[in-house]
């Protein structure tokens, strides 16, 4: 991949926290894989960030490794994104100190995340705390225009733009101050149990899942106990909610005999097992093939990270210059 100028630069940072599951994948994963022809993309793996929550070292490289292959199965194409590891870019942190002493303790303290930590009567890590910091200078190394985010990280952008900001104004303009995007985190799929799918509640399809899995999960599916011939109101389903994702021309078929009566659950899901298998497996497939060539998924991030870097250092020379780190 090369830089293109005229493009505006997109990025983004994905934390590594194991096995992907089909509400990530309509709620965020796939409009990285929408979005990389129109901006210069430019996604990593955060694995400092990861390290603020404890995990071994092995688990750490392997996740942090799976990251990258989940992103090539889905779609990323490294011939247009640079895709590359955080810790190629270790220039971030030499960042985050400088901003750590342009920034004060009690502007940090209003983070949510940091004060939810609290709440729970967390003795915080300065790692966690400092968190927002690392996450400024990721973005504005890479000079981002724009950056999405789920819901959940809009504060952290926030921070990085006071941030951008505050250095600009002290130390004279260096920072383009980056938007967010925020990803409308896709509520509407909810897991096996009509809760919001997500991994603390157990009730996922896995993004890869075998076919065995997506069938026991598709039939653990909670409904009501209304009979095949009743007529069922497919919005009040956890089923039909799945079926809007994934089935095609068959939707409207469906919901009709929802609600004429004739459609039993076992049914739907059957059909919805169908489906999600006939999308599932090509990707699946595909990411077994990624996986098992591993060489060519660490020269892809080699060579992201090196693009990555030269830009880093680039912004990093100018910044020490700026603030009297140069001699
Ligand atoms: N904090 C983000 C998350 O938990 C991950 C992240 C780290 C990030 N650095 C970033 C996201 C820079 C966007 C830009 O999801």
């Amino acid at each position: 991949m090369t830089e293109n100028n005229n493009k505006k630069i997109l990025l983004s940072g994905i934390k590594p926290t194991g096995r992907p599951h089909i509400g990530n994948y309509f709620g965020a994963m796939k409009q990285f894989v929408d979005l990389q022809n129109e901006y210069d993309t430019r996604i990593f793996v955060a694995n400092y960030h990861a390290f603020t929550a404890t995990q071994t070292s092995e688990e750490l490289k392997e996740s942090t490794i799976d990251v990258a292959i989940d992103y090539l199965a889905i779609g990323l194409d490294p011939q247009k994104v640079n895709i590359f590891l955080q810790t190629d870019v270790p220039e971030v942190t030499e960042l985050m100190w400088i901003f750590d002493c342009i920034t004060t303790m009690p502007y940090l303290q209003r983070a949510h995340a940091y004060k939810d930590a609290v709440a729970k009567g967390e003795e915080v890590n300065v790692g966690t705390f400092n968190y927002p910091m690392l996450m400024s200078a990721d973005i504005l190394l890479q000079n981002a225009d724009i950056v999405p985010v789920g819901a959940d990280q809009k504060q952290h952008i926030e921070f990085t733009r006071d941030t951008a900001e505050k250095f600009n104004r002290l130390f004279g303009e260096t920072f383009k101050v980056p938007k967010p995007i925020i990803m409308e985190e896709v509520k509407t799929i909810p897991g096996t149990d009509g809760r919001k799918m997500s991994k603390s509640y157990d009730n996922t399809i896995p993004l890869f899942a075998e076919d065995e899995e997506i069938k026991k999960a598709v039939m653990s599916i909670v409904t009501d106990s209304k009979a095949p011939e009743e007529p069922k109101d497919p919005e009040e389903d956890n089923i039909f909610a799945l079926h809007k994702l994934f089935s095609t021309e068959e939707l409207a078929k469906i919901e009709k005999q929802y609600k004429e009566g004739g459609m039993g659950y076992k049914e739907s899901k059957e059909i919805l097992i169908k489906n999600i298998i006939s999308f599932i497996a090509p990707l699946r497939e595909k990411r077994k093939a990624i996986a098992g060539g591993r060489e060519a998924v660490m020269k892809i991030l080699e060579n992201g990270g090196n693009i990555a870097r030269s830009t880093a250092k680039a912004k990093m020379m100018e910044v020490r210059d700026k603030v009297g780190l140069s001699i």
